[in-house]
């Protein structure tokens, strides 16, 4: 039995297969059932349902969420979508006279926008949690290892010494816009579009912004057109899905390099790890490795939904169905990977010997040119002057402390002994002490904010 019978033969089988969505959008059946209650409270008030009618129905629908909750919901031939089956069921249970008046003045375009706006609404907790806890994570690794030197890398070759911690948090910051970006869109995203049936909007009554409050939207679509067809706010959380899912795969990327036993920087907690099928040695990063490909996979999910949405008419168009199967993918993929990344992050072995045998004098080479610099050399003239000590120190295969003193007078006649002293990494660190550098007292600023933000942010959740 279909929801048009009266207009149209039966479909032919191919049609049902592949146009039905019951299987993949059965997961949106509270968020179906909670907007149907609603819904007919609404009817009611609005004189369309008697009390007695409404209670009926509330009764009944209570009665399916639970079904569904405890896997005994039995789904039927004719079962398009959760909508179809919520309303097949309800009346079985009610009456199909009684059950066939909750549609008025509703369509399932309506009621499907305001469905997967309400079931991402009640999902973006969790994230939230994932986000907090990943950056909790990343503060408490950072701040228990403030004063730990490591190579900083540009173009994955050794830069600039920099705090181990000033890595970690650079992570940090990333994950902190991503909250930031995640809690504006909640607000944008909390708009209902119930009330807006097909197309045109309800001709019966209904108080959009009592159902709005009783649904915990923020407000009432303004334009019933758009409210049906929109699916902006699909397209900005798989837009924020994504971003987030390259920032995990830029740490991800960091963890695996920095674990390998070539940098040896890090261990990863065995127990995140998976072994080889072949090679008894193996302990493999796989999670943080299928999480870097996710990403990929995020990104095809937000440049995939666009495409369904570019040069759209005007109006429900059901290649809006495929909005489901993205969004799903986004949102299981981040409620997994965040708190996954969170306790790699706590759980991971610093190796400090690891990372003082990789600070190569090199790094200090932009220490000597600012040596030049105090003297009053201009920049690009202590540039070139070390950048031939650089060169001087590679012939003679020579670390830059070994090179003679002799050298150094050539390279620049300011260059004295008290170059010496310039060597030296901690003093390198320490010295970069405006704001957003590596000095350990800037670092500590940073860790102190983080922890203020993440406290109050938890007070808010
Ligand atoms: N299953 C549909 C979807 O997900 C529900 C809306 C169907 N509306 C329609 N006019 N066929 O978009």
């Amino acid at each position: 039995m279909t929801l048009w019978q009266g207009r149209l033969p039966d479909t032919v089988p191919a049609v049902r297969l592949f146009c039905d969505s019951f299987e993949l959008d059965r997961r949106l059946y509270a968020a179906d059932i909670r907007g149907s209650i609603a819904y007919a409270r609404a009817l009611g008030r609005a004189g369309v349902l008697t009390r007695g009618e409404v209670d009926a129905i509330v009764r009944a629908l209570e009665r399916i969420a639970v079904e569904f909750r405890s896997g005994a919901f039995v789904a039927a031939p004719g079962d398009e979508d959760v909508h179809t089956a919520v309303e097949r069921r309800l009346g079985e249970l009610v009456g199909s006279e009684l059950a066939g008046k909750l549609h008025t003045g509703r369509s399932r375009n309506d009621q499907v926008a305001t469905d997967l706006r309400l079931w991402l609404l009640s999902e973006i907790p969790a994230i939230r949690d994932g986000l907090l806890s990943l950056g909790e994570a990343l503060v408490a690794v950072a701040e228990e290892h403030l004063g730990l030197i490591m190579p900083g890398y540009t173009h994955l070759r050794r830069a600039q010494p920099i705090l181990f911690s000033h890595w970690l948090m650079s992570h940090f910051w990333r994950f902190s816009r991503d909250l930031a970006r995640l809690e504006g869109f909640t607000v944008r995203a909390a708009v209902m579009p119930l009330g807006s049936g097909a197309l045109a909007g309800n001709p019966f009554g209904v108080d959009r912004e009592a159902l709005a409050a009783e649904l915990g939207f923020e407000g009432a679509a303004e334009n019933s057109l758009d409210a049906v067809s929109d699916r902006d706010f699909v397209a900005e959380f798989l837009f924020i899905a994504s971003l987030t899912g390259v920032h995990l795969s830029g740490l991800a990327e960091d963890l695996v390099l920095f674990s390998s036993p070539e940098f040896g920087f890090l261990e990863l907690d065995e127990r995140f790890c998976t072994g080889s099928s072949l090679m008894p040695h193996k302990a493999n990063p796989d999670p943080l490795e299928l999480a870097r490909g996710r990403a990929g996979t995020l990104i095809g999910a937000l440049c995939g939904f666009l495409s369904v949405l570019k040069g759209l008419p005007t109006g429900y168009n059901r290649d809006l169905q495929e909005d489901k199967g993205a969004l799903f993918t986004a949102v299981d993929s981040l409620a997994l990977m965040l708190p996954l990344f969170a306790g790699i992050v706590r759980t991971v072995r610093v190796r400090p010997e690891r990372m003082a045998a990789a600070l190569d004098e090199e790094m200090l080479a932009t220490e000597l040119a600012d040596y030049l610099v105090e003297k009053g050399v201009p920049f690009r003239e202590a540039h070139r002057a070390v950048g031939g000590l650089v060169r001087r120190a590679r012939e003679l295969g020579v670390s830059l402390g070994e090179l003679p003193q002799e050298a150094y007078r050539e390279a620049h006649p300011a260059f004295d002994d008290g170059v010496h002293g310039v060597r030296d990494f901690a003093r390198a660190v320490a010295r970069r002490r405006s704001r957003g550098g590596t000095a350990p007292e800037r670092v500590r600023g940073q860790i102190e904010l983080a922890k203020r933000t993440l406290r109050e942010r938890r007070g808010d959740g």
